[in-house]
């Protein structure tokens, strides 16, 4: 592939159309940090030696004048390596020549291999550049005018004021948009399409929404701070987890046409992203700025949305796959204090006739808080382990947390093997002399596991075999407090007084607060509710807007401020040490946290998860973390941490559900009731609605809250039972799709525009969402209501079924439809063209519901065609065993099953149901008359039952006329 080809038709003295306004804003550094402190004087790089190879090219950038030291020294030459990865996917990596700079290590995070065919002519993508001032754009293949996808070329573009996070430190201020590369401070910045839509970038709970904001003219939109923190679920600030991953859909008005692309900068620096609309420019743009680490870009063509999401997973790995039970029903809290409760909890549950599938337990289980042990006053090893086996013997499950501090043991005398052991076996993160970094969580002084250390997966695997021996036979594990979070500034217990710290207590700190229009006085702390026009309340029904390595990075830097990086990422906390570990901790290796903070999570993740795969041999591992980072889809789902029992958490925890399906991790779930606060009758029963159409499904609750189990009050069992009876019935559509995503990265929730991506209405839409293409679910998100106002997508060109009563929606094609909503009722709807294989008889677990027979549920459109497909294998087996494919059709009055696959599926399809049909005189299967069917004229519904459809036939053939 030539160069002049990659370049084709572009010229290397292409400037941009806007105007060059010089900077205005040049703040002055006030402290006694000697940089320079904004980039205006910034020289940029100069291109040369340029080498193009089978897979793209390779370049030497050289500083192209004097260094500006804005916040750091600025590296002299770098290296740019440009490979076209696939047809879809372009790499744009820009490191230091010297190779000293923190690269995450391929055993950490394995990349796509090298092409094994060139793509250089033929990718969607191109990569273009000018020399000097270097500068790189990419433009698709197809479209080589369009404004690309990316594009470095505005150094002159006014920038828009940047507020310091804090008025008192200036370490923010900068000006422009030339490329910076230092030690401690990269910055890179790309034009945008004049408020197009941006979604990621997270975690965040975004007051804008699903979709970020862009900000209008002269206006910055967002400041996403990517440093993973411990903190209770924050609007528009960093939190738990980084993904410096985008999904820009570009939608063009003139011609009505929309295309997508992604575009991933792998790195784990902390970093500020900045999206903003410079004034007067007709422009907006995405600004990195990064204390840390390199310019590692992956770029991903699409076109659509789905496409995207699929690219990145393929780039950083597909997620796991799930066991079935996974999808059960989980019930958690902290203060179930001891065995008894959680004895009481099952039975009551039952009782209710509420189906539970995994019983829980925080750290009440632990004694002295710490990890790996159990009380043994109030959670007796023997009383444990029975418990655990009556859940086994039921089909049920048990989950434990881990906590991702190890407590230090207090005196010779104190015996505590998962600490004393790290010590021995070397696993544990260090102070900068080597000796243990101690800081300070639930157990008071803590160790850290060193991720990187040689000893520490099997030193971690043995702790949770170990576990196991006491009693704890989990089927899963829960990962929390792993940002990391520590309680104290700094290496706190580093030759401290142990005797003076004791164990955190949370005895007494009982919730006092209550979802929003919650009147106590009315109806006192027990939560239940008047609602369906007896409420009193007038709330506003809107309440709320041994590892290979390149350099060790910046550990191998002396001139780097470990502590107190020059550039200040607007981290919530301010300084990057607090509520976490010192940025100077260091890594086996030489890695400095100040490199590798946002990827501790991930990186215990992927330990548990091998960990799992050691002890459960062949069977596929259950996790459920906190902190995340790309590729942590691979060993974990995720929860969204410490909500709120209030309506506005309910309904922001959907923007929740949608971010993490582009992350790839899209076992993902709010704590349903919400966690912070007490929650009411009237919220908890929308609540568990709701999430029962999100993958993971947990009620969990904060000690001192009163109680939220689903059977605390009437409405709330009625409504589980309604709402977990459809979650099951459903779950081999579930299953299906997330085989789809552990194969080929597709999203299994979806926001609406990825189905309809030429409908702007719905580009901003949040508070519905797709289970996969079919399903549409339209919650309650307010106090008080009996309606629901909900878009159909489409425009009137889609039947839209009602999943209950299967009646066809009269849609506005317009705009919102208001639907009918009483207490304990969610809407939910079926797509047209959709065939959906279901459990007939969903039952109390998981196991139950599976060993029980199919139905198919066939949604014909105005033309009486549909189709469908299921992936049906045993649902534990790792790596996952053989399986079968169903595929479905249905036209002219006949619907069509083929089968494929090696697993013999035992349950018959019992039922099919087809909406959208005239009155039959006759039905057929395979050719033999059958006689039990209804017909409903009213929703034009055709019920067969009594079938024994046989689905490891090759076909099947049901006839209707
Ligand atoms: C913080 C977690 O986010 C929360 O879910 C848990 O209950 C507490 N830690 C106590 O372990």
């Amino acid at each position: 592939m030539m160069l002049s080809a990659i370049l084709a038709g572009l010229s290397l003295t292409t400037t941009l159309a806007w105007a060059h306004t010089s900077s205005l804003l040049q703040r002055q550094s006030t402290g006694t940090i000697s940089h320079s402190m904004n980039v205006t004087n910034c020289p940029g790089y100069t291109l040369g030696s340029l080498a193009e190879n089978e897979y793209g090219l390779t370049a030497q950038l050289s500083l192209a004048g004097t260094p500006c030291n804005a916040f750091g020294t600025d590296i002299m030459d770098l290296t740019i390596e440009v490979t076209y990865q696939s047809q879809t996917t372009l790499h744009v990596k820009i490191y230091d020549t010297a190779n000293q700079q923190f690269t995450i290590p391929e055993l950490v995070i394995e990349r796509p291999p090298t092409p094994t065919e060139s793509f250089t002519g033929s990718s969607d993508l191109v990569f273009n550049y000018d020399p000097s001032p270097f500068a790189f754009w990419i433009t698709r293949r197809s479209d080589p005018e369009a404004m690309p996808i990316f594009d470095t070329r505005i150094t002159s573009l006014p920038s828009t004021p940047i507020p310091p996070f804090n008025t008192s430190d200036p370490r923010t201020a900068f000006d422009g948009f030339p490329l910076v590369f230092e030690d401690q401070y990269l910055q890179v910045a790309s034009a945008l399409p004049y408020g197009t839509n941006i979604y990621g970038l997270g975690e965040v709970i975004a007051s804008s929404g699903f979709r970020r904001d862009i900000g209008t003219d002269g206006g910055v939109g967002t400041i996403q701070t990517l440093w993973a923190r411990d903190v209770g679920d924050p609007i528009d600030q960093n939190m738990y987890g980084s993904h410096p991953i985008y999904l820009e859909h570009r939608f063009n008005e003139t011609t009505n046409t929309s295309s997508s692309s992604g575009v991933l900068l792998l790195s784990s620096a902390g970093s500020d992203i900045v999206l903003q609309t410079p004034d007067n420019s007709k422009v907006s743009l995405i600004e990195y700025r990064m204390i840390g680490g390199i310019l590692d870009f992956y770029f991903f063509s699409g076109p659509t949305d789905m496409e995207v999401i699929a690219q990145y997973g393929a780039t950083i790995g597909y997620p796991m796959w799930q066991p079935a039970w996974g999808f059960g029903f989980h019930l958690c809290r902290w203060g179930y204090v001891n065995i008894s409760e959680d004895i009481a909890n099952v039975a009551a549950m039952r009782a209710a006739n509420i189906p539970l599938e995994v019983q829980w337990n925080d750290i009440d289980l632990y004694h002295a808080f710490r990890g790996f042990t159990t009380d043994p006053v109030r959670f007796p090893g023997e009383e444990l382990q029975q418990f655990i086996e009556q859940l086994t013997t039921n089909h049920q499950h048990y989950i434990p947390i881990v906590d991702a501090g190890i407590g230090a043991t207090l005196n010779a005398t104190d015996v505590y093997y998962p600490f004393s052991d790290g010590v021995t076996m070397d696993t544990f993160i260090k102070n900068p002399d080597g000796s243990l970094y101690l800081g300070q969580v639930w157990p008071g002084y803590s160790a850290f596991p060193d991720w990187f250390a040689e000893n520490t997966q099997a030193w971690w695997t043995e702790a949770l075999t170990n576990w196991t021996e006491l009693g704890v036979n989990f089927s899963g594990i829960w990962l929390d407090m792993n940002e990391a979070s520590s309680f104290c500034s700094y290496s706190c217990g580093t030759g401290a007084n142990f005797s003076a710290l004791k164990p955190f207590s949370v005895i007494g700190a009982v919730a006092t607060g209550y979802p929003e229009c919650y009147n106590e006085t009315l109806w006192g702390p027990s939560g239940n509710m008047t609602i369906n026009g007896t409420s009193t309340n007038s709330c506003p029904s809107e309440t709320m807007e041994t590892l290979k390595k390149r350099g060790i990075g910046a550990g191998g830097e002396p001139s780097v401020n470990l502590t107190s990086p020059p550039y200040a990422i607007h981290n919530g906390y301010g300084a990057v040490s607090t509520n976490t570990l010192a940025t100077n901790a260091t890594h086996y290796g030489g890695y400095v946290e100040l490199d590798v903070h946002n990827m501790f999570g991930m990186m215990e993740e992927m330990t548990t998860h091998l960990a799992l795969q050691t002890i459960f041999q062949g069977k596929r591992p259950f996790l459920i973390s906190r902190s995340t980072f790309p590729s942590s889809g691979k060993w974990t789902g995720h929860w969204l941490g410490d909500n709120y029992s209030k309506w506005q958490y309910m309904y922001l925890s959907i923007q929740g559900v949608l971010q993490f399906q582009i992350y790839q991790i899209p076992m993902v779930g709010a704590d349903t009731c919400g966690f912070n606060d007490n929650t009411d009758e009237e919220l908890c029963n929308r609540w568990m609605q709701l999430a029962a159409f999100t993958p993971f499904y947990r009620n969990h609750n904060t000690y001192g809250a009163l109680p939220q189990e689903p059977y605390r009050w009437d409405s709330v069992a009625n409504a589980s039972r309604i709402a977990i009876a459809a979650r099951y019935s459903m779950l081999p559509y579930w299953y299906t799709l997330f085989a789809n995503a552990s194969t080929n990265g597709l999203p299994p929730v979806r926001a609406l525009f990825y189905e309809f991506p030429i409908e702007p209405e719905l580009f901003n839409v949040d508070r519905q969402w797709l289970i996969g293409s079919d399903i549409l679910v339209t919650p309650v998100l307010t106090p008080g209501a009996t309606t629901v106002d909900g878009i159909f997508p489409g425009r009137g060109t889609v039947v839209w079924r009602d999943w209950w009563t299967h009646a066809v929606v009269d849609a506005n094609p317009d705009g919102n439809t208001t639907l009918s909503a009483p207490i304990s009722h969610i809407n939910v709807h079926i797509r047209d063209s959709s065939i959906l294989l279901l459990h007939q008889e969903p039952a109390y677990t998981i196991y139950e519901t599976r060993e029980g027979p199919y139905s198919l549920l066939v949604s014909l459109n105005k033309a009486g065609t549909a189709l469908g497909n299921a992936y049906v294998d045993d649902g534990e087996s790792y790596p996952p065993g053989t399986n079968r494919i169903l595929n479905f059709s249905a036209s002219n009055g006949e619907l069509d099953i083929e089968s494929t696959g090696e697993y013999p599926i035992p349950q018959k399809v019992e039922t099919v149901t087809i909406l959208g049909v005239q009155q039959p005189t006759g039905v057929t299967l395979n050719g033999d008359t059958i006689e039990g069917w209804t017909y409903d004229g009213a929703n034009e519904e055709l019920i067969i039952s009594n079938l024994s459809i046989e689905l490891n036939a090759a076909e099947s053939k049901l006839c209707w006329e």
